[in-house]
């Protein structure tokens, strides 16, 4: 087997790292790899860093051929996920939509089965409608995305699923919530920024901020190991998977949890500006039961232990 993870970032470095684990010599492919950061959380001399480009399909069929690809993680994301996507909606229409696209079509012309891609749990929480009991003989009838990210999330898990049921593709989307973990590189999205910021203040012994509505998070060593074990399951099942911690944290939770790993921290409750797009509480925990019967997954972190490994790795670096 040899995977092809495509985005080498936050959860596509730990993806990268279990799979050498597991004794494969992964193929990282980004547009614009971090050889310094991947270093921190992967031994590269133990992987193959390609350059490509979703948006450039050859670049793509080219490190298949090249390294005898057999399976794709697809994690390739613009740095602002939501802030982005709302900022410029059309690079993110065609980066999170026909970049998709453009890994199913090679996947199916290289004769490459397994796709696992990187879905949302906004996909859980910022939809609105829904009227009317699912009739589907009315326009009102189904949930529709509140954001343009959560759009593009929505429109590649029905892509994707329309891949497997008519052209061979075995297909499986990750929900993720909120991912924080290791990660020193650019991009990384959002949450994860907030939440290693606060870390890094409240070991430094100055006041923290965390984000002021509730959240569904899911510690990035969790998340990649949800995405490995989406590309070994025998049967995918619904073929779309929350990938969360299976909880639903307020403010007060995250500031306690932040408090439990770092005796003595300070923290206060705030939006911080870089997150300042508006959008709804998460109001409910995403249902995790399809990760567990399909995939075999169970979350190995909670919010105070996905802070204390983080907090040990980030002193590790000092
Ligand atoms: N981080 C989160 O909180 C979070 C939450 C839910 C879902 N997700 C999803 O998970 C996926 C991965 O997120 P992440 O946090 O690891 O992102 P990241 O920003 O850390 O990594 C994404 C990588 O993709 C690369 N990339 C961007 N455009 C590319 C292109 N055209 N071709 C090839 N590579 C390209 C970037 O250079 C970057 O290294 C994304 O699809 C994101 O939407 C992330």
């Amino acid at each position: 087997m040899t995977t092809l993870v495509i985005g080498a970032g936050l959860i596509g470095a730990q993806v990268g790292r279990i799979l050498i684990e597991r004794g494969e010599t992964p193929v990282l492919l980004d547009r614009a790899a971090q050889p310094g950061p991947l270093a921190e959380i992967l031994d590269l001399d133990r992987a193959i860093l390609a350059t490509g480009d979703i948006l450039r399909p050859l670049t793509l069929v080219d490190a298949i051929r090249r390294h005898g690809v057999t399976r794709i993680v697809h994690t390739a994301a613009n740095p602002m996920l939501t802030l982005g996507a709302q900022t410029d909606p059309a690079a993110a229409i065609e980066l999170n939509v026909m970049g998709t696209v453009n890994v199913f079509e090679t996947a199916r012309a290289c004769g490459i089965k397994r796709v696992v891609v990187s879905s949302s749990n906004v996909l859980n929480h910022f939809v609105a409608g829904g009227d009317g009991s699912n009739d589907p003989m009315r326009e009102t009838a189904w949930p529709r995305p509140t954001t343009f990210y959560a759009s593009t999330k929505q429109t590649i898990e029905s892509l994707g699923l329309n891949y497997a049921r008519w052209c061979g593709i075995e297909f499986a989307a990750m929900r993720y919530g909120a991912v924080f973990g290791p990660w020193s590189g650019a991009g990384g999205g959002g949450p994860s920024n907030i939440m290693r910021e606060a870390l890094r203040k409240a070991l430094a012994g100055d006041e923290a901020a965390m984000p002021s509505g509730a959240m569904e998070w899911v510690y990035s060593k969790d998340a990649a190991m949800a995405t490995v074990l989406a590309l070994e399951a025998a049967d995918l099942g619904p073929g779309v998977f929350n990938t969360t911690m299976g909880a639903l944290s307020s403010p007060e939770d995250m500031a306690a949890a932040l408090k439990e790993a770092v005796p003595g921290a300070t923290v206060r409750i705030e939006t911080p500006s870089a997150a300042a797009v508006s959008m709804p509480d998460m109001q409910a925990v995403s249902d995790l039961s399809a990760a567990r019967t399909y995939l075999g997954f169970e979350p190995q972190y909670g919010l105070v232990e996905g802070l204390r490994d983080l907090a040990g790795w980030l002193k590790g670096r000092e």
